[in-house]
């Protein structure tokens, strides 16, 4: 398929703040969207690249920076038709906090508690949500890998996902599963700008395949 297309591409991770100077994160680097935004905008697509905050952005995408996962959610809804092709590899933050204090909380008891709302899955949404597009996600499992993975891929109504084992935190080689209904493609022990061009190309092929489907219905 020589023709553009535009890809949303979540990144990065969230931030949910508990008072002015408090928040849930974690450690996503942020570096597999970079390389998934650099290999698309490279072969000639369009790239809005929705993530929150990270020490490297793409260049010559549409970029959205935001902070929290409703934050995200909100951005990839108003996106989401002008997309071709999904790739999730946000590390969306599960919960936040129920209640947001407006003043720093003052310590006082040995122990508190905090109360956590479930954040939206906004993988998910956009996978019931699409319309002939293509919708991908990542699935990071420290046990029984490629079962969670296919799990994720039927519960979240996904074309693709990449499954990443423990090995993937922190390294720049690693070893990626690409998940479809198509069978289980192993990239082993590569670099994550390797992995990416070959998760860009496997969508490609999976958009043309159910355009060819429409087509001769
Ligand atoms: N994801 C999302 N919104 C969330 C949580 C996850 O869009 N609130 C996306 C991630 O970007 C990724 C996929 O869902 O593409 C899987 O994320 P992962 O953390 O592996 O799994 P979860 O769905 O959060 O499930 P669990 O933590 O129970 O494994």
């Amino acid at each position: 398929m020589s023709k553009k297309l535009t890809f949303l591409i979540l990144s990065g991770p969230t931030k949910e703040y508990i008072d002015p100077v408090r928040y849930i994160s974690n450690e996503s680097s942020g570096k597999m969207g970079l390389a998934l935004a650099c290999y698309a905008v490279k072969n000639g697509h369009k790239v809005i690249f929705i993530s929150g905050e990270v020490k490297e952005y793409p260049k010559r995408v549409e970029l959205v920076k935001v902070t929290t996962a409703l934050d995200m959610f909100k951005a990839s809804k108003f996106k989401l038709q002008t997309a071709d092709i999904i790739i999730s590899v946000a590390a969306v933050a599960d919960y936040r906090p129920a209640k947001f204090q407006k003043h720093k909380i003052k310590k006082s008891d040995n122990s508190m508690l905090l109360e956590l709302k479930k954040n939206p899955d906004i993988v998910k949404y956009c996978g019931k949500n699409k319309s002939n597009q293509v919708v991908a996600g990542f699935a990071f499992e420290t046990q029984n890998l490629l079962a969670n993975a296919k799990l994720k891929l039927r519960s979240k109504k996904l074309d693709l996902i990449v499954a990443n084992g423990r090995d993937s935190f922190g390294y720049d080689k690693t070893t990626a599963h690409l998940v479809s209904s198509n069978g289980v493609i192993k990239i082993e022990n590569r670099s994550k700008k390797f992995i990416a061009g070959k998760i860009i190309d496997e969508t490609v092929r999976i958009l043309e395949n159910i355009k060819s489907f429409k087509n001769n219905a």
